[in-house]
């Protein structure tokens, strides 16, 4: 550190410039319909994939697999998809050859990557 680097430090700790705060970590609600009527919620930090944070709640969404072929944590995204990672190929290739539709995503892909709430439906639960 430089006398100048040692001046600066100094000052800011005798009453110069507040340090800054750390930044607030970013935030994401997920909402999970089971489609029978039951509703569970779960609060965490963003960079978690959907099945991930999933664990976290009651009933969670069932996997089968360790390399996204199984179609197991399939989710319909029912509102909030922009705060989703876009679906990539491995998702579509892995939702075709498990005959299901095309606009459903895989939980162990979908990374949550924005602020706000993530409102999916699962068709197979860990319960
Ligand atoms: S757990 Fe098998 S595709 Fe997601």
């Amino acid at each position: 550190m430089t006398p100048f680097g040692i001046r600066k430090r100094l000052k800011s700790l005798l009453g110069g410039k507040p340090a800054a705060a750390p930044a607030a970590k970013k935030k994401f609600k997920l909402v999970i319909h089971n489609g029978k009527g039951r509703t569970e919620t779960y609060e965490g930090e963003i960079g978690q994939s959907v099945l991930l944070a999933a664990g976290n709640v009651s009933a969670p969404i069932a996997s089968g697999c360790s390399d996204s072929s199984c179609a197991t944590c399939r989710i319909s995204v029912l509102s909030g998809g922009q705060h989703l990672s876009p679906q990539n190929a491995t998702e579509s290739q892995t939702l075709k050859a498990n005959n299901r539709e095309p606009q459903l995503r895989l939980a162990c892909q979908a990374v949550i990557q924005g602020e706000g709430t993530v409102e999916v439906q699962g068709f197979e639960f860990l319960d």
